[in-house]
């Protein structure tokens, strides 16, 4: 403990211990005789060395599991300080890792959950491994718009009505187009109930620095949430946080459940990432992400003010400013007449932009911290250009940004987990009406399930996953061809799991 330093605690967040740990042993000239990962690169393919740099793999050096634990924990104490937890741990399998230690930790076989239907593909992996019984809720619905709103806390005070015993809340919020649920009034109803609110914050790891952005989950009173710190600040990918709070989770239990669902062998230089976002946003992180709003209310603007397109604001949907993140743009083309996933291709070739997801209505992208005038400027400029191109057509466009729940909530005929377990077959996805699913059937982006395994496939399913593979969606973990063509169901035959 120091003096308090400009972030106001007494923890040094100029401090990075990860980052003086890698230095540290690279100072030493530690000769690894251990797993080739951390021999510094010796026998690398001169080509990948050339490409990746060698400091990569020199700072992924290894002395002993001691030393790394102690910088690790030095490191995440500097976390929770910057999040407000009481407890973070830094995860290099990405917040998909948090999810599935979060459900080991809080919830036996057979407990129920109020979850929302928006979850990540991760979440319903958690389900699946950790046997709790899902009760889902919807989020709110902009039908014109195509997008939910967030998930209200009435919805899951009916949820308890009907589950009493439901031992755990879990909230996606933001949702995948940066809409914030009254995260304050959820956590009240799940505590008025003694359960736990759990929030997966994946994508706003930066709204705990900035009062203009939506209240964080731990601002919020969630007792712990997972936030993909790669996704909006800057770490490398897969370089996530778990935090958590107070007593209702055990804090115990859960750092177990983080080492059963993580590797043994961490990259370091993915935790040195997290470690020195977490010091710049700790030390001023409030101004840099000024900058980044001030560049995103501009560029929301100026886009708005093309014909064709409209961004997604919060007022747009009924909600206060700070229930939509800022930097988030999900940009409605669908007037023009094209379609996102052609949006997104003329983005990439015409003008070497690359967005964060493209969908029928349109595309996602994200400002981040190192957005200037000139990348913003760019930014609007091809999208500004493309609508001068393209006659202007409007095209019937079918729901898609809320996956998975847009089609109404799935019949659950078996947990996902007995769905997952039981006898399976594949049978051609048009031939599946009235099955029970056996696994995730996941259009990426944004990666939320259509089914589940346990829900029963419906014609509209069918029919709805048929029409975005043939605009050019991907069944997440399929090649192309085979997830469009077939799927797993209950094979209630009683024939044995191909
Ligand atoms: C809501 C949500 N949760 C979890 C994840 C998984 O995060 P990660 O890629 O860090 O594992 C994602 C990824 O897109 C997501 O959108």
């Amino acid at each position: 403990m120091t003096e308090p330093d400009e972030s106001g605690t007494s923890l040094d967040h100029r401090r990075a211990p990860m980052i003086e740990h890698i230095r540290d042993l690279r100072a030493r000239g530690i000769v690894p005789y251990l797993s080739i990962g951390h021999r510094l690169g010796v026998a690398a393919d001169p080509e990948i060395v050339a490409l990746l740099g060698r400091d990569l793999f020199e700072s992924n050096t290894w002395v002993s599991a001691v030393e790394y634990d102690v910088a690790l924990h030095e490191a995440e104490a500097l976390a929770a300080d910057a999040w407000g937890a009481d407890r973070s741990f830094y995860l290099v399998d990405g917040s998909s890792a948090g999810n599935h230690a979060l459900f080991m930790a809080a919830l036996r076989p057979g407990d129920e959950v109020i979850v929302s239907r928006d979850v990540h593909w991760s979440m319903l992996v958690a389900i699946i491994i950790s046997g709790a019984t899902p009760v889902y809720v919807s989020p709110t619905l902009d039908q014109e718009l195509d997008v939910g709103a967030g998930v209200d806390a009435e919805a899951v005070r009916r949820a308890f009505a009907e589950h009493p015993d439901a031992r755990l809340v879990v909230i996606v919020s933001p949702s995948w187009c940066g809409v914030a649920s009254d995260l304050a009034a959820i956590a009240e109803v799940a505590h008025a109930h003694g359960a736990p609110m759990y929030v997966d914050e994946a994508w706003g790891p930066h709204f705990h620095f900035h009062p203009e952005l939506p209240a964080s989950a731990m601002a919020s009173g969630a007792d712990a949430s997972v936030t993909s710190v790669h996704k909006i600040l800057p770490a490398v990918s897969q370089g996530s946080v778990l935090h958590v709070r107070g007593s209702l989770i055990d804090q115990e239990r859960l750092a177990t459940s983080v080492r059963m669902m993580s590797t043994t062998s961490p990259m370091l230089p993915i935790v040195a990432t997290l470690d020195a976002a977490r010091r710049q946003m700790a030390l001023g992180g409030e101004q840099r992400l000024d900058e980044v709003i001030r560049l995103s209310r501009k560029a929301r603007a100026a886009i708005d003010a093309i014909p064709g397109y409209s961004v997604l604001s919060a007022a747009r949907i009924g909600l206060p400013e700070n229930r939509q993140d800022l930097t988030k743009f999900v940009i409605d083309a669908h007037h023009l007449g094209i379609s996102g996933y052609d949006l997104e291709h003329r983005l990439n070739h015409e003008f070497a932009i690359g967005v964060e997801s493209a969908d029928w209505r349109g595309v996602v992208a994200n400002f981040n911290l190192g957005d200037t005038d000139e990348s913003a400027g760019a930014f609007v400029d091809a999208l500004r250009a493309i609508a001068a191109s393209v006659p202007a057509a409007p095209e019937s466009v079918l729901n898609a940004r809320a996956t998975g729940t847009v089609l109404g909530l799935p019949e659950q005929a078996m947990t996902p987990r007995e769905a997952y377990f039981s006898p399976s077959r594949q049978v051609p996805l048009c031939d599946s009406a009235g099955e029970i699913a056996a696994e995730l059937v996941t259009p990426y982006p944004p990666g939320i399930p259509v089914l589940a395994p346990g829900e029963v496939i419906t014609a509209e399913r069918i029919a709805y996953l048929e029409a975005v593979y043939a605009r050019g969606a991907v069944n997440y973990g399929k090649r192309k061809d085979a997830g469009a063509a077939s799927i797993a169901i209950v094979d209630r035959g009683g024939a044995l799991r191909d």
